[in-house]
C-alpha cells in the first residue's frame, strides 16, 4: 500500500447500501474505489470458469493470486473484466454472492487477496467497501464507517437493484438468502462481519442515499480529511 494515502473504510452487511454510498463518496471526493466484495465474487466465478471446485482451497488460492481483473474507474458506469471477458452482470447475481460468501469463509483465500486489496490505495485517497476493511485490510483507516439497515429494508433495496438490472428474483427468496449470507459472514472464524472497535455505526433505515452520503461527508470533514 502507498504509505500515507488516506483510506475511508465502509463496511457492513449485504444490502446496507455500502456499494452505492461508496461509489457516491468516491465520486464526490474524486478518490479511488475498492469494491472488495467483487474480488470475492471474482474468485468464485474465475474458479468456476477454470473448473476449480469451491472446496479446493489450494486451487482457489491459485485463482485468487493469478486471476486477471480490471475495474473501470469510479464515476464511469461500472464495468468489471475477468481474463478479458466482461463479467459485470454475471457477478451481481445472488448465486455469485452466495459463492463469494463460501470462498470468503476460507482463511487462505482471504490471505491471498490481502495484498491485491491494499494495492488499491493510491493518492489522493481510497474508499474501501467491504466487510473487513476497517478491521483487517486497512486498520489504519482515517475513518471507519459501519453501515447497516433493518433486514427487511436491505432485502427490498437489493430486490429493486437487481430488478433494475433485469435480474429476476423473488423478494421472499432474497430475504432468506440475505439472512443466510449474514449468518455465514458473521459467524466465520476469520474476519467475521462486525464493526471495528473504532468504527462509527450508521443505521441507514429510512434514510436516502444522499442523506447517508452527507452524514459520512460531515464525518470526513470532522476527521480533517478534506482540504
Ligand atoms: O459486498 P458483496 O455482496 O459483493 O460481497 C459478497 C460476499 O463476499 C459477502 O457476502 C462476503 O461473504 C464476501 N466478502 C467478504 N469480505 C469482504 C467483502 C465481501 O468476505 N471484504
Amino acid at each position: 500500500m502507498t504509505a500515507g494515502v488516506p483510506v475511508i473504510a465502509i463496511d457492513g452487511p449485504t444490502g446496507s447500501g455500502k456499494g452505492t454510498v461508496s461509489r457516491g463518496l468516491a465520486r464526490r471526493l474524486s478518490w479511488h474505489l475498492l469494491d472488495s466484495g467483487a474480488l470475492y465474487r471474482l474468485v468464485a466465478l474465475a474458479a468456476r470458469h477454470r473448473g476449480v471446485s469451491l472446496d479446493d482451497v489450494a486451487g482457489l488460492v491459485s485463482v485468487a493470486e493469478t486471476m486477471a481483473v480490471q475495474f473501470s474507474a469510479a464515476g464511469d458506469d461500472e464495468q468489471i473484466m475477468l481474463e478479458g471477458q466482461d463479467v459485470t452482470l454475471a457477478l451481481r447475481t445472488e448465486d455469485a454472492g452466495m459463492d463469494a460468501s463460501r470462498v470468503g469463509a476460507i482463511p487462505e483465500v482471504r490471505a491471498a487477496l490481502l495484498e491485491r486489496q491494499r494495492g488499491f490505495a493510491r493518492a489522493p485517497g481510497l474508499i474501501a467497501d467491504g466487510r473487513d476493511m476497517g478491521s483487517v485490510v486497512f486498520p489504519q483507516s482515517a475513518l471507519k464507517v459501519f453501515l447497516t439497515a433493518a433486514p427487511q429494508e436491505r432485502a427490498l433495496r437489493r430486490y429493486k437493484q437487481l430488478s433494475e438490472k433485469g435480474i429476476d428474483v423473488s423478494l421472499a427468496a432474497l430475504s432468506r438468502e440475505i439472512v443466510e449470507r449474514d449468518r455465514r459472514d458473521a459467524s466465520r472464524r476469520v474476519a467475521p462481519l462486525r464493526p471495528a472497535a473504532d468504527a462509527r455505526v450508521l443505521d441507514s433505515t429510512g434514510l436516502t442515499v444522499e442523506q447517508v452520503i452527507e452524514t459520512v461527508l460531515r464525518w470526513v470533514d470532522d476527521a480533517g480529511l478534506t482540504t
